[in-house]
């Protein structure tokens, strides 16, 4: 009941989410997503999302505000993210945030999406371990970070070259016939598979690689492979196993996440891990994490899907801890910056 009220907005792409916390309590966690709208495309459609967060701003801002039992004019300060993601998505929420900034008179924190997907976890399990390192992986990006203090200091430590993990897995499942978005539909399909049955390639992890790209990512040569493989069996007349190939490829994916995840812990030592991004939600990456966290020596901390995925609440909770912290507050011309680093 203690810390400033703070309401946030996400739109940096498919996601209209408006989040209130208090200090680090959620009070409300609203969001409409445009996720149908694209499925027929099997990505993103830029256009579309940020229609849909157009239409979708004023009714979530009201949702939250009514799921939280509190008025706009409540509210100690406004964020919003201002990148990186989507450009014409972006600017939705950040002309929203300003505009309410400037008629409730409350200051404005424009915020990096990356940092919210860390800093949303204070909700579920408390402050952050500083240092600690994170992996985000989501549908839009595939990140290694250390995170002295995330509102302050982020620094990447490596990121996807190509696709992003989540990408690789909605691109995976609709050569495999499977739905959209991917990554819910490969992680079912898996656990009647065996991750053993194909090895597929692990990206960026041969000794040359690991001078080069140490904490980076790769998964466009491995979503090739699948496609051949599938492509090979197709032209033999064989039938596709299709939880066999989902498991293998989930395999190669999460096991090149979570071994450079524990590597980057321990060459910079540090022992607190956190995982976040829709990836997050993949039950055999919690799985691997775990074992491999727990044989290292590592403390593991994944917030609960709903916060893993993009939403206005890890939003607020990162404004939330930049007014504790007491960081300025962004100027009200704040630019949505598309590909803003970490
Ligand atoms: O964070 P998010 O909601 O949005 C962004 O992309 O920023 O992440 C969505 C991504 C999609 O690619 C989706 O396929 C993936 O997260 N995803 C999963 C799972 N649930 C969602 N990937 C693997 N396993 C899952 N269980
Ligand atoms: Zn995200």
């Amino acid at each position: 009941t203690d810390g400033p009220l703070v309401l946030g907005i996400e739109t940096s792409c498919d996601e209209t989410g408006v989040g209130i916390v208090r200090g680090r309590t959620l009070l409300a966690d609203a969001i409409a997503s445009s996720v149908d709208q694209h499925a027929r495309f099997g990505g993103v459609v830029p256009e579309v999302a940020s229609r849909a967060h157009l239409e979708a701003m004023v009714p979530t801002l009201e949702r939250a505000c009514a799921d939280a039992g509190v008025r706009l004019d409540e509210v100690d300060a406004l964020a919003v993210t201002s990148g990186p993601g989507l450009a014409g998505a972006l600017m939705v929420g950040v002309a929203a945030a300003k505009a309410l900034a400037l008629a409730l008179g409350k200051p404005l924190y424009g915020v990096n999406h990356l940092a919210a997907h860390v800093a949303v976890d204070v909700l579920e399990h408390g402050p952050l371990p500083t240092p600690t390192a994170a992996l985000l992986v989501s549908g839009g990006h595939s990140s290694l970070l250390l995170v002295p203090d995330v509102t302050a200091e982020v620094t990447p430590l490596g990121s996807t070259i190509d696709d992003a993990a989540g990408e690789a897995f909605d691109k995976v499942a609709r050569l495999l016939g499977l739905g959209f978005p991917g990554g819910p539909y490969v992680d079912r399909a898996a656990k009647e598979g065996d991750g053993a049955y194909v090895t597929f390639p692990r990206g960026l992890s041969a000794p040359h690689d690991m001078r080069e790209h140490r904490f980076d990512f790769s998964f466009s040569g491995l979503k090739t492979a699948v496609a051949r493989w599938v492509e090979q069996r197709e032209r033999d007349g064989q039938p596709v196993p299709v939880a066999d190939v989902a498991a293998s490829f989930q395999e190669a994916v999460v096991d090149v996440l979570t071994r450079k995840a524990v590597l980057a812990c321990q060459e910079n030592g540090v022992d607190s891990l956190l995982i976040g991004g829709g990836v997050a939600a993949n039950s055999r990456l919690r799985a691997l994490a775990e074992e491999r966290c727990t044989a290292a020596g590592i403390r593991l901390r994944v917030p609960r899907p709903k916060l893993c995925t993009d939403n206005g609440a890890m939003v607020a909770a990162l404004g939330a801890e930049m007014v504790a912290a007491g960081r300025a507050p962004s100027a009200l011309d704040l630019p949505a910056d598309s590909s803003m680093p970490v």
